[in-house]
């Protein structure tokens, strides 16, 4: 259990002082402060055999788990997390969704150099939000061979109205014994081309995904994707988890894949949608939702009495990922089995949420705004931003202390979920909802607000893996 039932807590975190903080710039010491409670960990990324269910595969992990094993704090306490790197590549970890300081963000040639093959690197910050996040690398395609894991910083002032929490990691897998993503980017690489002016129609066709105009969401390109996992398990081997009938069950939902959008449903019940990238919103029912690579939600639902599968489907794909609630007796659900529930009006995240008063940024009216136009085709496979691939770039540029507003837009035929360091965006068009990852519709737009409060040059990317290797990452710089 996960005590008490309590009126939801806000996003405010608690300082070391123990006073509470608004959501402005994190704290950016390199060391503790007095008083800071210190949260140390060490992690090893190198070569495993994992079992996904019956199904074994040789690649790489940290310590040898799928996912690996989950890092806790609360909010306000210091990490202090050392990666040993038994990899033969390079790699780094970054905290993703987390407001950090700039050394720690985990980009090589942008915070860091890359650790090499044997080295060590420590991690040091202090993580301010409390919210659901999880770490991956910052190298290649290196997060889709299966290193990440959940970071999960709670508030000690939210008790959390839930009697207990299931954590749901969703991932793709392109098969089960010799996943090598470095193969699937040699294989893009091959067809890589100049972004061509203007958009290209070809191939596109329609699909009964609400608002979107392609089904070839999840951008498989050539590469058949077999395998989906909950919590590093496939459908015939499900992760179980149980409760008691009438608990309040927290979800926090993570979708670590790489190339693939996925709407959850839960057999039989209603989800609260209550957080959205660690921050809360104005608390909304929904039937299924759409979780975007590197996106989080946070759902609560009051289980029946039974066994009900949760299901993340692959959007545009052939397949599905399945984990069991159990709560009574009963058989389990067929490995492919469809609840309801998961073609009923499905949510779909930044448009129909808003932020709690508790997560908004204060009004204000933006200092500067930017044009980031997202380009890019399947063929030749080519993305890219303001019409450059990453390293061909001009970086994106703000003052300090500045509001920043990006008008992102698609000008693609595929979903880019857009991802930012350092930072959460407010969306002014969803009643300020607080997100650090976007999911951007084909031929849509999005306005990201910011406010410019902890210095660096961070990172700013579509989270299909594929994609950003691909060139469709830039950098915001603080001038
Ligand atoms: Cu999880 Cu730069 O990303
Ligand atoms: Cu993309």
């Amino acid at each position: 259990g996960v005590g008490a039932l309590a009126a939801c807590g806000d996003n405010t975190a608690s300082t070391p002082g123990g006073a509470s903080r608004p959501l402005q710039g994190p704290p950016l010491q390199a060391t503790p402060q007095p008083g800071q409670k210190v949260v140390e960990t060490t992690l090893t990324a190198r070569e495993s055999t994992v079992d996904l269910g019956g199904i074994t595969a040789r690649t790489w992990a940290y310590d040898d788990a799928l996912p690996g094993k989950v890092i806790r704090a609360n909010a306000g306490d210091f990490l202090r997390v050392a990666l040993d790197n038994r990899l033969p590549a390079d790699t780094s970890i970054h905290w993703h969704g987390i407001r950090l300081r700039n050394q720690a963000d985990g980009v090589p040639g942008v915070t860091q150099d890359p650790i090499r093959p044997g080295g060590r690197f420590v991690y040091e910050f202090t993580a301010p939000d409390a919210g659901t996040h999880f770490f991956h690398p910052h190298v290649g395609a290196q997060l889709d061979r299966a290193l990440y894991a959940p970071i999960i910083i709670d508030d000690p002032n939210e008790p959390g109205a839930y009697d207990a929490e299931w954590i749901v990691v969703l991932d793709d897998w392109t098969d089960g014994v010799g996943k090598n993503p470095d193969q699937i980017l040699a294989d893009f690489q091959a067809k890589t081309g100049p972004i061509k002016p203007g958009m290209d129609m070809g191939g596109m066709d329609h699909s009964s995904m609400p608002g979107m105009s392609s089904s070839r969401l999840g951008d498989a390109g050539d590469v058949v994707y077999p395998h989906y996992l909950i919590n590093g398990r496939i459908p015939a081997a499900p992760t179980e988890f149980r409760a008691k009938p009438g608990q309040r069950i927290r979800l926090r939902i993570i979708n670590a894949g790489s190339d693939t959008v996925f709407r959850v449903a839960l057999g039989g019940h209603t989800l609260r949608v209550t957080h959205t990238d660690g921050h809360r919103v104005q608390d909304k029912q929904a039937r299924a939702l759409f979780v975007a690579m590197g996106e989080r939600y946070d759902v609560t639902v009051t289980v029946g009495d039974g066994v009900f599968p949760l299901v993340a489907a692959a959007e545009g794909k052939n397949g599905q990922a399945l984990a069991v609630l159990r709560t009574g007796s009963g058989a389990a659900p067929a490995p492919d089995v469809r609840p309801a529930e998961l073609d009923g009006p499905v949510l779909l995240g930044a448009t129909e949420l808003a932020a709690a008063d508790s997560a908004r940024l204060p009004d204000r009216e933006p200092d500067s705004t930017i044009k980031v136009a997202l380009n890019g085709q399947m063929d030749p496979y080519a993305w890219g931003i303001n019409g450059k691939k990453h390293g061909e770039d001009n970086p994106l540029t703000v003052g300090k202390g500045q509001r920043l507003r990006m008008q992102i837009t698609n000008e693609t035929m595929m979903l880019h979920p857009m991802h930012i360091h350092g930072h959460t965006w407010s969306l002014p068009g969803s009643a300020g909802l607080r997100k650090d990852t976007v999911l951007i519709k084909p031929m849509g737009s999005v306005e990201v607000d910011l406010d410019a409060d902890n210095p660096g040059t961070w990172a700013l990317h579509c989270h299909n893996i594929y994609h950003m290797e691909m060139g469709m990452m830039t950098t915001l710089k603080y001038t």
